[in-house]
């Protein structure tokens, strides 16, 4: 039996965390980078990955640079090099993955995502060569399988879409965040809402199946007003999918604000959203995704609902072997990307300041080849943790947490495991389907404070203690 704490002080903690700010942590994966530690001795990546079952893993090349550092960003990515570091950070990668391609030896690939910073950011040559590496060095069928790549406006080209889309890249998400423009510029993000609708349309043109555009809302000066204003426009385009996302600020991000007021109009920001997205025939998958319903129109149907929001969701047709959220096998390749073992998570370093990603990029291109058999930083999941990251997975996307799956994977019930989340019922927070724990409304609305409740003593001890870079 899993128990770390009295069930009872989980429950009132529970209760009081719901009446503080709806804002409390944004949980896009477990646990948190904050929360990974060095490794010593180093882990031996081929003796770690015989272990894992390697048939649909998920393939992630992460890009750390962007035009632009915007205020409230606190992504591992830079806009401090120049041509010669790029080539030589797109070499280190594709030394790192004739490495990886060796450690997993028989592997194949279920889907595939380019992510950042901003990939589009390399010059076309480079993102070539991405899509070779993938593709050639580490097996990845890209003709078959759903692949995304993240954009912002001013790095959408026409040749650069063209290229994507002729190597069957099928989900192109791009950064929009407002299309008021003092809103955008006032978070130190430069971008004109000229180029942002030209680049929507140079994205419609190029045909790719699916396209996500993110916003954000609780942005300086913005009123639910204009914050609709912006949705309307961005729905004009016809996405397929669109993120709203709450704004966050972090220390180090350059922007600053906690207060109750802010907390109120990014609710209310949020709930209008959510309203006007859901009449205009979207469904919502999690609290910040939405995804527009096959006949109303386009869409992924049926495959969209087996994917968890706290992972991009991939269209397109199936891909050969299927991949399942709650299952772990993530291969990232690049200085900021994560890999994940059922058992272990590991990266390099994370960083936000521009000193300390700087620091960490220059390790990263003079890593001998033969140290990219190890890992030297990370977490590693206990049974308990691989529960808790498998509940968070399913309650926190509209799938829900399906009690007969989790008791055949673990081999126990959740309710003796977790006896806790019983209190998920008590506070309407969630409701029992059948087999299915599923959040309610308010409980979708309240993700990020069950996200952060439903983190172990453990990390949550890891996270505060963790010095930020
Ligand atoms: C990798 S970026 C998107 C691609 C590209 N770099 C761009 O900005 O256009 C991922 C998204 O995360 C969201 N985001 C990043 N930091 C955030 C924060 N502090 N609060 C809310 N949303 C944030 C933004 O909507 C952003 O578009
Ligand atoms: S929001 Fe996008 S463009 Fe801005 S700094 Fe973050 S990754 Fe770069």
């Amino acid at each position: 039996m899993i128990k770390t704490q009295n069930p009872q002080s989980k429950i009132q903690n529970l209760k009081s965390k719901i009446s503080q700010s709806p804002y409390q942590a944004y949980v896009y994966s477990y646990p948190h980078k904050t929360a990974y530690r060095p490794f010593t001795p180093p882990i031996y990546l081929p003796e770690l990955w015989t272990q894992q079952d390697r048939q649909a893993l998920f393939l992630y090349i992460h890009i750390p640079f962007c035009e632009m550092r915007c205020g409230f960003c606190n992504l591992f990515t830079t806009v401090s090099y120049n041509e010669d570091f790029i080539s030589q950070y797109v070499c280190t990668i594709q030394r790192q993955a004739q490495r990886m391609k060796a450690v997993l030896g028989d592997a194949s690939f279920a889907r595939f995502a380019i992510g950042g910073g901003t990939p589009t950011q390399l010059p076309i040559q480079h993102l070539e060569t991405i899509l070779d590496i993938a593709e050639n060095t580490m097996g990845a069928k890209l003709q078959e399988i759903p692949i995304s790549i993240e954009v912002s406006p001013e790095t959408a080209t026409q040749d650069k879409l063209k290229l994507l889309r002729s190597h069957s890249v099928d989900r192109v998400s791009i950064g929009v965040q407002s299309f008021i423009e003092s809103e955008v510029l006032a978070t130190q993000r430069r971008q004109s809402n000229t180029q942002v609708e030209a680049a929507l349309t140079r994205i419609k043109e190029a045909g790719f199946p699916t396209l996500n555009i993110d916003l954000i809302y609780g942005l300086p000066g913005q009123t639910v007003d204009t914050w609709l204003q912006s949705i309307h426009t961005a729905l004009r385009f016809q996405p397929e999918e669109i993120y709203l996302y709450p704004l966050y600020v972090r220390p180090l991000t350059g922007l600053g604000r906690t207060d109750k007021e802010w907390d109120d109009i990014r609710l209310a920001c949020y709930r209008q959203g959510r309203s006007l997205l859901l009449s205009q025939g979207y469904t919502q998958v999690s609290m910040r995704m939405f995804q527009r319903l096959e006949g109303g129109q386009g869409g992924q149907g049926g495959q969209g609902s087996n994917i968890s929001s706290l992972s991009p969701p991939f269209p397109s047709s199936p891909p050969s072997p299927i991949y399942c959220c709650q299952a772990d096998g993530m291969v990232g390749l690049g200085c900021g990307a994560r890999s994940y073992t059922d058992s272990l998570h590991y990266s390099n370093e994370y960083a936000v300041s521009a000193k300390g990603i700087s620091d960490i990029l220059q390790a990263y291109i003079q890593t001998p080849d033969e140290l990219f058999d190890y890992t030297h930083y990370g977490f590693q999941l206990d049974t308990d943790e691989q529960r808790r990251r498998y509940i968070l997975l399913s309650l926190l996307s509209h799938e829900g947490l399906n009690l007969v799956a989790y008791r055949q994977r673990f081999g126990s019930d959740v309710y003796a495991d977790f006896p806790e989340l019983s209190e998920l019922l008590t506070l309407n927070l969630a409701i029992k389907d059948g087999e299915i724990l599923q959040l309610t409304e308010f409980g979708i609305e309240r993700s990020d404070t069950i996200g952060a409740w439903l983190f172990s003593k453990k990390v949550q001890k890891l996270m505060q203690g963790y010095e930020l870079k």
